[in-house]
């Protein structure tokens, strides 16, 4: 039987996590979060003191770097080599940096198979920016979701107001703006909207409606 894959990509903050997990929890699917995968080589970087424009030694370092997952409510547990890094790879130096890292041809290769090889034995929704372009471009539903950059900066200033993690709003719109155009304009798998994606734009709807929208656009496509 063929497994099912469904690709949730968009910008910075849209919502793409959440709603991924959700969906994942209810359609008892496995979630992939490709963006923890991509932070988490860019703290293995900062952990070997490699600075982040050193594309050669952070490619040395794919060999080395293992990421694995576990389950966790309200968010998945992260683990570089065994050590947990679940926050620390939302480290605003982290959000700051992986823009780059991500942009590297060996990174993203060595990413891009380590994602399709858990589609391979699993049902999956797999979230990033170039799942529906590059890594499944057979998945059965694909989904491009946005959000006004006001209401996502919105979004993750409350996130970071109930963590008790002092942020300013403007900043966080800025750096939002800023990690867009640089994953939309990299050279390799730029985050753009696969042709056979259906556009959900979240601006103003409750995460509800959102797992209803996509829920029914997934019910009718599989
Ligand atoms: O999804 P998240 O915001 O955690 O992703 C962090 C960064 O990882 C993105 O800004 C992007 O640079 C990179 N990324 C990527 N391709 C993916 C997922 C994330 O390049 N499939």
């Amino acid at each position: 039987m063929t497994n099912i894959q469904i690709a949730i990509d968009g910008p910075a903050s849209a919502g793409k996590s959440t709603i991924a997990k959700i969906l994942a929890s209810n359609l008892k699917y496995v979630y992939v979060d490709t963006g923890a995968m991509y932070r988490t080589i860019t703290l293995a970087a900062k952990q070997a003191g490699i600075s982040y424009d050193d594309e050669q030694s952070i490619t040395e370092l794919l060999d080395t770097t293992d990421i694995r997952f576990e389950p966790g409510t309200p968010v998945q547990h992260v683990f570089l080599n065994n050590q947990e890094v679940t926050s620390l790879i939302r480290s605003t130096e982290v959000t700051n940096n992986v823009s780059l890292v991500s942009s590297y041809a060996a990174v993203r290769e060595n990413l891009v198979e380590r994602q399709r090889a858990i589609a391979s034995h699993d049902n999956v929704i797999m979230d990033g920016r170039d799942i529906g372009t590059t890594v499944l471009p057979k998945a059965q539903v694909k989904i491009f979701l946005v959000a006004s950059v006001e209401e996502r900066a919105q979004r993750r200033y409350r996130e970071n107001v109930s963590k008790g993690i002092a942020t300013d709003l403007d900043t966080l719109r800025k750096e939002i703006e800023t990690r867009d155009y640089k994953d939309s304009h990299r050279q390799i798998s730029p985050l753009v909207q696969a042709k056979d994606a259906i556009l959900v734009d979240t601006t103003g709807q409750t995460i509800e409606q959102v797992v209803d929208e996509i829920t029914k656009i997934i019910k009718n496509s599989l």
